[in-house]
């Protein structure tokens, strides 16, 4: 059925340049509804240079972009937050001397009134999502400031407001790296209920056994360039490994 659903978002032929350096080199990539697409390749391969060109932070030098079948243009997290796109890097993005409430409305205030901010409302809200969609433990604040999160609760307030905000595609990019083994677990089961929530997403993990837990496909990066993409079902750990290591 994905194979002939259009996709959610597609790259075509997308290249990017910092000066001599070519990071990306005619790549094609794209998330169909309701997979985990794995971005995997080794250090430079470019898998963050895709994930900040889907985000809005960088723009390509040359390729095409679309959205459910129609052009579209991202050159800002506007655009991609306006295309359904939410990202959360290794350092989840929030803003640490701001409160959870804060963050989760950032840009997306609810109000009541002209320049009147419904306090009431988003402080109601975030706490239902942190107790009941993604049960975050010890949290008992919309008040509480970032900076006093662990890595793994940040990671969690970015998933509750993306499940909020009926975000379509979620983008991870390598989000385990400071998380403890306990946070790492419970963010890989996130990623399976956001999928039977309807969120698709794309994760970029070193670890190839976390990926092949929780991917429905990989695309696979070296030097700038898509080599490969297989599903799950026409691949293992191994062959992941091997082509990752001989490329
Ligand atoms: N802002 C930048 N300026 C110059 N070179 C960059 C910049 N960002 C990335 N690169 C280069 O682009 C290539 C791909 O980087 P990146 O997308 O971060 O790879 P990955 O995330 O797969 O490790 C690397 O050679 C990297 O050094
Ligand atoms: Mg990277």
């Amino acid at each position: 059925m994905n194979a002939v659903a259009t996709p959610l978002l597609e790259l075509k032929g997308i290249s990017k340049s910092y000066g001599h350096i070519e990071a990306l080199t005619q790549a094609d990539f794209d998330i169909r509804p309701n997979e985990v697409v794995g971005l995997l390749g080794d250090n430079g391969a470019g898998k963050s240079t895709l994930v900040k060109i889907m985000s809005g932070v960088e723009f390509p030098t040359s390729g095409k972009i679309f959205r459910d079948g129609k052009p579209a243009t991202i050159r800002s997290r506007k655009d991609s937050e306006r295309l359904g796109i939410e990202t959360i890097y290794q350092d989840s993005a929030l803003v640490g001397s701001a409160s959870i409430m804060r963050n989760f409305f950032a840009g997306r205030e609810l109000t009541k009134g002209p320049g009147l901010l419904d306090m009431q409302a988003m402080n109601a809200i975030v706490m239902d999502q942190l107790l009941n969609t993604v049960k975050i433990a010890g949290i008992d604040s919309p008040d509480i400031l970032v900076e006093t999160l662990s890595g793994g609760q940040r990671q969690a307030v970015a998933i509750a407001r993306a499940v909020y905000f009926k975000t379509a595609m979620l983008l991870l990019d390598e989000p385990t790296s400071a998380l403890s083994v306990r946070e790492t677990d419970k963010l890989l089961a996130h990623l399976g209920e956001l999928k039977a929530d309807g969120v698709s997403a794309v994760f970029i993990t070193h670890n190839l056994y976390h990926a092949y837990e929780s991917c429905d496909r990989f695309v696979i990066l070296s030097r700038g360039r898509v080599i490969r993409s297989l599903t799950r079902e026409e691949t293992t750990v191994r062959e992941l490994n091997d082509i990752i290591v001989k490329n």
